[in-house]
């Protein structure tokens, strides 16, 4: 098995970087999905059609210099474009972790048609292998990465997955009730890799775990732990969700937890 699309299929300019809002467009022409249905992916056409719209409506982001990487997950090849030049445009370890843990567990948590949603999903691998395991998946991040988050989201899973991925905006903390009202989702699975290292939202990632959480909702969270504030982090983590550890490895310094919201 292969990537997704065939060479003639992908947006154009597949090894080099996405340069302008033009090159969307071509690769919206030529991603179009027939209205019959024929030979696009097997899920509802309106939402088909909803979650293409979804995937290319940012502009690609203007990084100087971009590599494409390569993984295998799900009996995939999935490339991805990566750039040094932001946090979000790299494939972190917690990320590679996460996959090998959603492929190898994909019976048990029954991921064909589950809502998903990624926090901080930056170059889009975890979502990548969440939809071709046929999930429904909402990647989440700040602004400036949802280009090439997108760019590789459409280029890896038009036409090989049943739902489409959509992209969506979503800064820890800001404007929850107005961007996702809590009475308009449920996602069975909330997806976070590396999103706890030195910065200054790690109160608002919790509180936006705990709100994006209902009774049922199971977070896995991957993370290389380097800081002392990282276990700070886990320590709270702990006190708002019933937690797991699933796995560790020790070499890389990678932990991987389930985290349950906790009732009183
Ligand atoms: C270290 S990267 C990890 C990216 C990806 N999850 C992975 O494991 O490869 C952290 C991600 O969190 C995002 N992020 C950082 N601060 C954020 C915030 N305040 N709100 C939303 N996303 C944020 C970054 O844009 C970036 O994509």
């Amino acid at each position: 098995m292969d990537l997704c699309l065939s060479s003639a299929q992908q947006p154009r300019r597949l090894g080099q970087a996405p340069r302008s809002p033009g090159g969307w467009v071509e690769a919206e022409e030529e991603a179009t999905v027939p209205e019959d249905g024929t030979g696009g992916p097997p899920g509802d056409s309106t939402k088909t059609e909803s979650s293409l719209h979804s995937l290319l409506k940012f502009v690609p982001t203007d990084y100087t210099s971009y590599t494409q990487e390569h993984y295998w997950f799900a009996g995939k090849r999935i490339v991805i474009q990566e750039s040094i030049e932001s946090f979000g445009a790299v494939v972190w370890p917690g990320a590679t972790v996460l996959c090998q843990y959603l492929e190898e567990h994909r019976e048990e948590l029954n991921l064909q048609d589950a809502k998903v949603l990624e926090m901080g999903a930056g170059a889009g691998l975890v979502s990548i292998v969440a939809s071709i395991l046929g999930a429904q998946v909402t990647a989440t991040d700040l602004p400036d990465v949802l280009g090439n988050l997108q760019y590789n989201l459409l280029k890896n899973t038009l036409k090989c997955t049943a739902h489409l991925p959509e992209v969506k905006e979503l800064a820890w903390g800001e404007d929850l009730e107005e961007n996702f009202p809590r009475s308009t989702f449920y996602y069975s699975y909330v997806l976070a890799s590396d999103v706890v290292y030195h910065h200054y939202f790690l109160d608002k990632l919790l509180a936006t775990m705990e709100y994006l959480s209902k009774p049922g909702t199971v977070v896995l969270w991957a993370n290389k732990f380097r800081f002392s504030t990282d276990y700070e982090f886990l320590d709270k983590f702990k006190q708002v969700f019933d937690t797991t550890l699933l796995a560790e490895y020790p070499e890389s310094s990678v932990k991987l937890f389930k985290g349950t919201l906790k009732w009183d």
